[in-house]
């Protein structure tokens, strides 16, 4: 599982100032953040196809980085906006996504008037930051998302996954993983949101041999993502994706 770097961990916002060049390498490089980043986008694409069929008017994708997520969200709006903190994953995401508008600005800090969105994404944050980013993020984003309008994130460090008690039982387990389930779905109640569909992902996912037998676009992950997809399955999966609404 992929980790903030320690030594940066006391501000998520510090976390990839200087690694734009290698974040898709890296992610690309590790089994299971490429078997996640695979389905992440599988099950955006499908999402975003069943909730918005004709498209959405205005997307945010916050905390964008080099616009993994934000290539997807940008089919599906008219208008697409990204944001990030740091100037060299927005380097790369400007030259993935030219139709989009990309801005270095930090909005839990910095009040531009950017409007209101159908539509705000924010992947492989929440899992990171800290609880006082969370929150702060979680302020800039609601005052952000129109009032019928749909917030998807991720959540892929699950520290109740099946998989993370396993590693806790060996010793290997990352110790700042707190974001289960519950604790998400807390958060987003306090800012006024609630969770309207749940996708987990990889709740089959027990260990890394298994994992590294199972390429995520092979058909046995496809049997095993629709076998363990029900949203029941939620809270042991290692990644779940959210879309919430105001409450
Ligand atoms: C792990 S990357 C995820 C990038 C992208 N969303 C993805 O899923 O590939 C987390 C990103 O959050 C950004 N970030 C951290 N704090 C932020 C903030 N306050 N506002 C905007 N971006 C922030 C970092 O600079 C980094 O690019």
């Amino acid at each position: 599982m992929s980790n903030p770097d320690p030594a940066l961990i006391e501000d998520y916002r510090q976390s990839h100032l200087g690694k734009g060049g290698q974040y898709d390498a890296n992610l690309a490089a590790q089994p299971f953040d490429n078997y996640m980043a695979a389905w992440e986008r599988r099950h955006l694409e499908e999402i975003l196809w069943s909730i918005a069929p004709g498209g959405v008017g205005r997307a945010l994708d916050f905390a964008c980085g080099t616009g993994r997520i934000t290539e997807t969200v940008a089919t599906f709006a008219r208008e697409s906006i990204g944001v990030d903190v740091s100037p060299t994953m927005l380097e790369i995401a400007r030259s993935k996504c030219p139709a989009t508008r990309f801005e270095l600005v930090d909005l839990t800090s910095a009040d531009p008037d950017v409007g209101q969105f159908d539509l705000i994404t924010s992947f492989r944050f929440f899992g990171n930051a800290q609880d006082a980013l969370r929150d702060a993020a979680l302020d800039a984003i609601v005052r952000r998302l129109a009032a019928n309008g749909r917030f998807i994130l991720n959540s892929h460090r699950n520290p109740r996954a099946l998989y993370a008690r396993l590693q806790q039982l060996t010793g290997a387990a990352d110790s700042g993983m707190d974001l289960h389930l519950p604790k998400l779905r807390a958060l987003l109640g306090k800012h006024g949101l609630r969770i309207v569909l749940l996708r987990p992902i990889g709740a089959w996912m027990f260990r890394d041999r298994l994992m590294l037998d199972t390429p995520a676009d092979s058909a046995r992950a496809r049997r095993f993502e629709a076998l363990f997809g029900g949203s029941w399955l939620a809270p042991i999966a290692p990644d779940v994706i959210v879309v919430a609404s105001h409450a």
